[in-house]
């Protein structure tokens, strides 16, 4: 790869060592993609998280070692000029009675966010760091961790963002580069399967679902949506997670939406398939039911807010909960960004929510911490799968209307 004096000094060492460390991962890697330079990146989106080892077995020792190198990164400053906002962590630093909440953990974690707020990270402990002031331009150079914002940032955002991983990202954040490859560059943001949209979506769950169907099918790849109108911020919200759980999808187009694919020509760079894959409403109700294993309707969890829940999905909870009572033995959760809950505080909402029993949860979400429980609904399919997969509870996955009608009763009450 090609580096410039500065970038090759800094490689050797006139940093320190740990500047070293972090240019080595990002030439590495850069090298291993392809890359031929390393370019300015001012956005970064890092995960600072101590992972759940005690709750797993592992001794504090072992969990103070793996903080040793949080603490590490975050003893230096972020780049000059550079936005880094943090991801959520694998626990919530609010009391909670969940096993994995551990002390020590907490402790640690609590910390680190000191340190990391002192060297320049904005600590949003958020997986939706759009809906929480960091919102790039079309065209910016981001390095995003958390797959679903990433391909959010490339799609709805128009912003270029390959996904990074903790060590790139907190390179990137120390050093203002990243190893230009990818999404980064024109060529490789060309459509590669064309899907037709047919089914009706009514609701942003529906979003996800059609996100979960066609991951599947474009693996690595970036579908091209047509016949697909505008999205909110929160359906939006659902399609990018579902397209990143079910394949390893970068970033798609929406035609007429993605800022630079208002014609299906554009999204696919001129070269237009005639093949196409469409999604019908049978297709939207299989799309469901695939990801659905409950065997009875007993049910002790319901999870909203996959990706983190906007203000305008905690006022519509707000609203539907209020004067009601969840049923007893029922976790409602929703998991929101500690910056939303705030605002949610000052609009009365988040004492809606609570005098119903259910909890705005911050920092993490409950797919991180493995809340124990039998049996979940939700409406996000990153969730549903994920809680599936990690913990083995059974899901139903469902619109947030059906989620909170069966939270209210205790048990599954069909769809909505
Ligand atoms: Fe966020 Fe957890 Fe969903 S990190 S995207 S709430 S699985």
């Amino acid at each position: 790869m090609d580096l410039t004096a500065e970038q090759r000094a800094v490689l050797e060492g006139a940093g320190g060592p740990y500047l070293a460390t972090c240019m080595r991962w990002l030439v590495e890697w850069g090298e291993v993609m392809g890359a031929r330079r390393l370019v300015h990146c001012h956005n970064t989106h890092v995960l600072l998280p101590t992972p759940n080892l005690v709750a797993r077995g592992a001794s504090p020792r072992t969990l103070e070692a793996f903080a040793d190198g949080l603490k590490e990164a975050c003893r230096h400053p972020v780049a000059e000029h550079c936005l880094a906002t943090v991801h959520t962590l694998f626990v919530t630093l609010d009391e909670l009675d969940v096993p994995e909440n551990n002390p020590d953990q907490v402790r640690l974690q609590r910390e680190i966010a000191e340190m990391a707020v002192r060297a320049g990270y904005l600590t949003t402990f958020t997986c939706a760091p759009y809906l929480v002031g960091n919102v790039p331009l079309m065209g910016e150079i981001c390095a995003w961790t958390e797959s679903s914002a990433v391909v959010y940032a490339n799609s709805i955002l128009g912003a270029r963002t390959t996904r990074h991983g903790n060590e790139s990202a907190i390179a990137a954040s120390l050093l203002g580069v990243v190893p230009e490859f990818g999404v980064l560059l024109d060529e490789n943001r060309r459509g590669t399967l064309r899907v037709e949209v047919a089914a009706e979506l009514r609701h942003p769950s529906d979003w996800g679902a059609l996100g979960y169907f066609t991951g599947r099918l474009a693996g690595l790849g970036i579908p091209v949506f047509e016949n697909l109108r505008r999205p909110s911020q929160e359906e939006a919200k659902q399609l990018c997670a579902a397209l990143a759980t079910s394949g390893g999808v970068t970033m798609c187009h929406i035609v007429g939406a993605t800022p630079e694919a208002l014609s299906l020509e554009a999204a696919f760079q001129g070269r237009v398939p005639r093949e196409r894959v469409v999604f019908t409403d049978q297709a939207l109700r299989e799309t469901y039911e695939a990801l659905r294993n409950a065997t009875g309707d007993e049910l002790d969890a319901v999870i909203l807010g996959c990706p983190h829940a906007s203000l305008r999905e905690l006022a519509q909870v707000a609203r539907r909960l209020e004067g009601r009572r969840v049923a007893p033995g029922v976790r409602l959760w929703i998991n929101a960004a500690r910056a939303t809950r705030c605002a949610a505080d000052a609009m009365g909402l988040t004492q809606i929510i609570e005098a119903a029993g259910g909890r705005i949860l911050c920092d993490t979400c409950p797919t991180n911490m493995r809340i124990p429980c039998r049996r979940l609904v939700s409406d996000g399919f990153k969730q549903a799968h994920y809680a599936r997969g990690m913990t083995g509870a059974e899901v139903i996955v469902a619109n947030t209307e059906a989620c909170l009608r069966a939270a209210l009763a205790g048990r599954w009450q069909g769809d909505a």
